[in-house]
């Protein structure tokens, strides 16, 4: 058996879902199948599931975990964009988009997520996704590496570690998760190295946001994937950092402004505190959730 990943805030989620017999919800990010199989009893015997993720590992975890729940599930290997073409003139009560990474990938060795340990710099969710995170790192400018680095870093060493990353590239391509990991050790000074967080921790969250064009699928699937709610279906978002929260922030106001949905979560919802302690990685999760009209 791999990796397990354990989801967060179910209960929350359960509750604004208000999941009950006879309904259909997407989870747009199946991840393990965690949230996915407690939509299912919920709704049992006759709700509707239909599961997207477009990461083989993760799907392949999905797949076993909701097998129980035979033909109530229908699975889709898809960029969860791709949703209102899939779905076609079909609508649903409810939608799940849990962001970001699972403990299936980060934890598994080869795949780049991780700077503990050595793989080969990848971090694609999609393997069928055509570049990698070396691709980037290797090939694109000092401005553009600035750039990502800054934006979807929020790292303030951004200007020295693009710079870092021209130099050690004109001496060798940098291939692997170590060597990444150690141009950034050495580009930010040391006293500035936080205990709390590993020094390379921004660097790395900015090229994966980057490799699997993160901030774009999420606004497409906030400019158009919600519009295969019915009235009064509900979606949940649980986001993992700022710039994720405040996109949904501000496309929930607007969508209230303009009568499309109702705002359930005046501010964000985070875990327990007991929730925290048991898994830690819950901790940066904001839970956001409205309603269509
Ligand atoms: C935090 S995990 C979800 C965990 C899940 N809720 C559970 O209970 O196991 C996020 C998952 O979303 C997937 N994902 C991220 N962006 C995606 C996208 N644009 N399309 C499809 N799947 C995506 C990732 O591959 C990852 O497996």
């Amino acid at each position: 058996m791999g990796v397990q990943h354990i989801p967060v805030m179910v209960e929350e989620v359960m509750t604004f879902l208000r999941c009950e017999a006879g309904r259909t919800y997407v989870d747009a990010t199946l991840g393990g199948g965690g949230h996915a199989s407690e939509i299912l009893k919920r709704t049992a015997p006759d709700g509707v599931l239909i599961g997207m993720e477009w990461d083989e590992d993760a799907l392949f975890e999905a797949t076993r975990t909701l097998k129980p729940f035979g033909d109530r599930v229908r699975i889709f290997r898809e960029n969860f964009i791709q949703l209102p073409d899939l779905m076609k003139d079909e609508s649903v009560d409810g939608i799940l988009l849990d962001l970001g990474l699972s403990s299936i990938q980060l934890e598994k060795e080869g795949r780049g997520f991780s700077f503990r340990g050595d793989s080969p710099l990848d971090m694609r969710m999609d393997q069928r996704l055509d570049q990698t995170a070396a691709d980037l790192v290797n090939r694109l400018s000092l401005e553009e590496l600035e750039y990502i680095i800054s934006h979807y870093g929020e790292e303030r060493w951004a200007k020295r570690i693009a710079r870092a990353i021209i130099q050690e590239r004109e001496r060798e391509p940098i291939r692997t998760t170590e060597a990444l990991r150690k141009v950034v050790y050495r580009a930010i000074p040391k006293r500035f190295h936080s205990r709390r967080i590993d020094p390379a921790t921004r660097t790395f969250q900015a090229f994966r946001i980057k490799v699997n064009e993160e901030l774009e699928n999420l606004k497409k699937m906030l400019d158009a994937g919600w519009k295969i709610l019915k009235r009064g279906g509900r979606i949940c978002i649980i986001s993992f950092h700022s710039l994720e929260d405040r996109m949904v922030k501000e496309t929930f106001r607007r969508l209230e402004k303009e009568s499309e949905m109702r705002i359930l979560t005046k501010k964000p919802v985070t875990p327990s505190e007991e929730e925290q302690k048991r898994n830690p990685r819950s901790r940066s999760a904001k839970l956001r959730c409205a309603e269509r009209i």
